[in-house]
């Protein structure tokens, strides 16, 4: 793609260097004099200075701060990530509820009360995974048009009296889609007329190769209602996220995303957010999509207040200025200016495009807004 040195860029607006600089901060972009940006960032930077707004305004640029990637020396292991998907009835949501109870402490607490839209269960082996409890594939892909690909693989329900159905296609399209792999519960063999043989051969005419069959595709036999095969389900997802080789740093500021955001009476606006690396803790200040805040309270899926969070916890943030929305990019600053900064550059951005969106408006007017 093509880049402009900050320098140049400054030079042929005829503006500071700093002033550039601070201009990119207010975007959430760290550069140097010397650094090249690409011309999408450049094209918003010159439309901060006022200039050339007739091409700005075609641009569509979704900002990102998120930081550069880890030296893999600085990475540990970390959770995977699942998501279930099926069609309608196949039992997802009492697979979570199935899965959740094999939770050690939840089985010592005699049982819990999920209070988030995600939880992790701790296994017997000191592992653990995290369940993001998506009401369907409009979620995981509404989470991925915005950018957010949170799940590492994805769990295929598949009820072994129904066979594969109109939904269950376009779950394994929308896997496929995310490049994510999958993992197949053929579910409800209680049943009498369970035939999940039959679900295997179905698999095959949407190129899943299930291990019986020779192929690499990981599929267990469960019933979400008798317990069956919950354990021999864990395994296959830990011995995939082994396959996939999850890691992440922890010793840093924390990013994530936000799996859902909402108001509630005496809490003010509450995030589940997922922690993707890094450790959040309580005081740290965020930017979340176009809100920001300081982390007030933390709580993890089971209700208790903890003070931090590290890589694929999913965890209850209090402390938000706005609602954010699910699937929107949830990041730890150096402090409230920059949150304030960042979150104000992208509300008026939001605003420019639901200006230009409704048609209303001149070009000036829009700018007249950052
Ligand atoms: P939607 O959220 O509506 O898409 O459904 P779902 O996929 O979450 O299915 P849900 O868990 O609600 O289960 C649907 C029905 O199947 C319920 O009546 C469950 O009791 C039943 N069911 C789920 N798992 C099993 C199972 O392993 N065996 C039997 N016999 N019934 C099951
Ligand atoms: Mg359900």
């Amino acid at each position: 793609p093509e880049t402009i040195t900050v320098q140049e860029l400054a030079n042929r607006m005829a503006e500071r260097g700093t002033d550039v600089i601070k201009a990119l901060m207010r975007m959430g972009v760290m550069a140097t004099i010397n650094q090249p940006i690409d011309a999408d960032t450049a094209e918003l930077v010159v439309s901060e200075f006022g200039h050339n707004m007739r091409r700005v305004a075609e641009s569509d640029v979704e900002f990102s701060i998120r930081r550069e990637a880890d030296a893999p020396e600085a990475t540990q292991p970390r959770p995977p990530v699942v998501t279930i998907m099926g069609h309608v009835d196949h039992g997802k949501t009492s697979l979570l509820d199935a899965l959740r109870k094999t939770d050690v402490a939840a089985r010592e607490a005699g049982g819990i009360t999920q209070h988030i839209g995600a939880y992790q269960v701790n296994l017997p082996s000191g592992q653990k995974i995290t369940f993001l409890d998506t009401p369907g594939h409009e979620a995981f892909t509404s989470m991925r048009a915005r950018g957010a690909n949170v799940t590492d693989l994805v769990v295929l329900v598949v009820a072994a009296d129904d066979g594969i159905m109109a939904q269950t296609v376009e779950a394994i399209t929308h896997a496929k889609a995310a490049k994510v792999p999958i993992i197949v519960a053929v579910n409800k063999i209680d049943k009498p007329g369970a035939n999940p043989q039959r679900v295997h051969q179905e698999l095959l005419q949407h190129e899943l190769v299930v291990e019986d069959l020779g192929g690499d595709v990981l599929c267990v036999n469960v019933s979400a209602k008798e317990g069956t095969n919950l354990d021999k389900l864990e395994e296959a997802i830990l011995l995939q996220a082994e396959i996939l080789d999850l890691k992440a740093n922890a010793d840093r500021q924390a990013e994530g995303a936000i799996v859902e955001a909402k108001v509630e009476r005496g809490r003010g606006s509450v995030a589940t957010v997922l922690i993707q690396r890094g450790t959040l803790k309580v005081g740290d200040v965020f930017v979340a999509g176009a809100e920001w805040g300081r982390v007030r309270a933390l709580l993890d899926d089971k209700g208790n207040q903890i003070e931090e969070a590290g890589p694929s916890a999913p965890v209850e943030v209090l402390g938000l200025n706005g609602t954010p929305q699910a699937g929107d990019e949830f990041i730890v600053v150096d402090n409230e200016n920059q949150a304030r900064d960042i979150a104000e550059y992208r509300q008026a951005k939001l605003r420019q495009q639901t200006a230009a969106t409704s048609g209303r408006g001149t070009l000036e007017q829009m700018f007249t807004q950052l």
